[in-house]
C-alpha cells in the first residue's frame, strides 16, 4: 500500500499540472483546488488517525482526500466553472476521470476500491446516499468532514466583508447582506434549510454556518471552534431579529457535540 500510496500522489501531482495555464485567472481556481486537495489529504489522515483506525485504513482515507476533487479540474477546463449546477456534479465526473485516466485504481483490492469511490461520491451530496455498510458510512462521514473543515479555511477571506476590517463597528446596510425570513425561522428551530432557496448573501452566509450541524465528528467541530470559524461567520452575520434564537441553538450544539467524544468500531 505504502508504494501505491506514492504512485498515486505522483500521478494526481502529474495530472494537476496539466490544468496549469499563463491565464491567471484561470489559474486561480486552480490553484485554489491544488491547495485544498492537500490540505484534505492531510486532514483525512489526520482524523483517521484520531478515531484509531488501523493504518491501512489511514491510507485508504487519504486516498480519498487525494481523489474528492480530481473532478474539478476536468469540470474547470470543460465549462470554466466549479457551480455543478451550471455544468455536471463534481464528485461523478471525478469517478470517470478515475476510471478513463488513473491507471491505479485496479491495485486497490475490490472492497477497497467500491469504499473508496463511495466516500468520493458522497462527499459533496446533500446526504449520503442510504447503505447498510458500516465501512461506507465511517468513510464517507470522515471524508465530508475533512472537505468541509478546509472549505471553511477556503471561504474565511471572504466571510469578512469589504471595509469591516477598517471599521470595528461594522454594520452590513444593504439588503443582500439580509437573511430571508424563512431561513431566520429554519435557523431558529434547527431545521436544515432548502438550497434551492437561496436568494441573498446573507442566505449563502447562514447555510455555510449550518454546515456545522452537518459535521460528523467532534474532532472536526473542535477543529472549526479552534480556528474561529464558527465566530468569525457569527460575527459578520447581520443584526436581524428572529437569527440570536437561531445562534444561541447553535453555540449549545456545538458544545454539546465539542464535549462528546469520538467512538468509531470499524
Ligand atoms: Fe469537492
Amino acid at each position: 500500500m505504502e508504494e501505491l500510496l506514492k504512485k498515486m500522489h505522483s500521478w494526481m501531482d502529474d495530472y494537476m499540472k496539466q490544468f496549469v495555464t499563463d491565464d491567471e485567472e484561470v489559474m486561480q481556481g486552480i490553484r485554489i483546488k491544488m491547495v485544498h486537495t492537500g490540505y484534505v489529504t492531510e486532514i483525512a489522515r489526520e482524523l483517521a488517525r484520531h478515531l484509531k483506525f488501523r493504518e491501512h485504513d489511514v491510507q485508504l482515507a487519504e486516498v480519498m482526500g487525494l481523489f474528492h476533487d480530481v473532478g474539478r479540474f476536468r469540470q474547470y477546463s470543460l465549462y470554466k466553472t466549479f457551480n455543478d449546477a451550471q455544468s455536471e456534479d463534481h464528485a461523478d465526473l471525478g469517478l470517470k476521470v478515475l476510471t478513463e485516466e488513473m491507471p491505479y485504481m485496479a491495485e486497490l483490492s475490490p472492497e477497497d476500491e467500491t469504499l473508496v469511490r463511495f466516500a468520493i461520491r458522497n462527499h459533496n451530496k446533500k446526504e449520503i446516499e442510504p447503505t447498510d455498510d458500516w465501512r461506507k458510512l465511517v468513510f464517507a462521514r470522515l471524508l465530508r468532514d475533512a472537505d468541509k473543515l478546509d472549505i471553511y479555511r477556503v471561504l474565511s477571506p471572504y466571510l469578512v466583508p469589504e471595509g469591516a476590517q477598517k471599521a470595528p463597528n461594522f454594520v452590513p446596510s444593504d439588503a443582500s447582506q439580509l437573511v430571508s425570513p424563512d431561513f431566520v425561522r429554519d435557523f431558529a428551530e434547527g431545521k436544515q434549510a432548502d438550497y434551492h432557496r437561496l436568494r441573498t448573501h446573507g442566505d449563502r452566509k447562514l447555510v455555510r454556518l449550518m454546515w456545522v450541524y452537518d459535521i460528523n465528528y467532534s474532532w472536526t467541530l473542535r477543529k472549526m471552534v479552534e480556528r474561529g470559524y464558527i465566530d468569525l461567520i457569527i460575527k459578520y452575520l447581520p443584526e436581524q431579529e428572529g437569527l440570536e434564537e437561531g445562534i444561541r441553538r447553535l453555540r449549545k450544539y456545538v458544545k454539546e457535540k465539542c464535549a462528546a467524544e469520538d467512538r468509531v468500531e470499524l
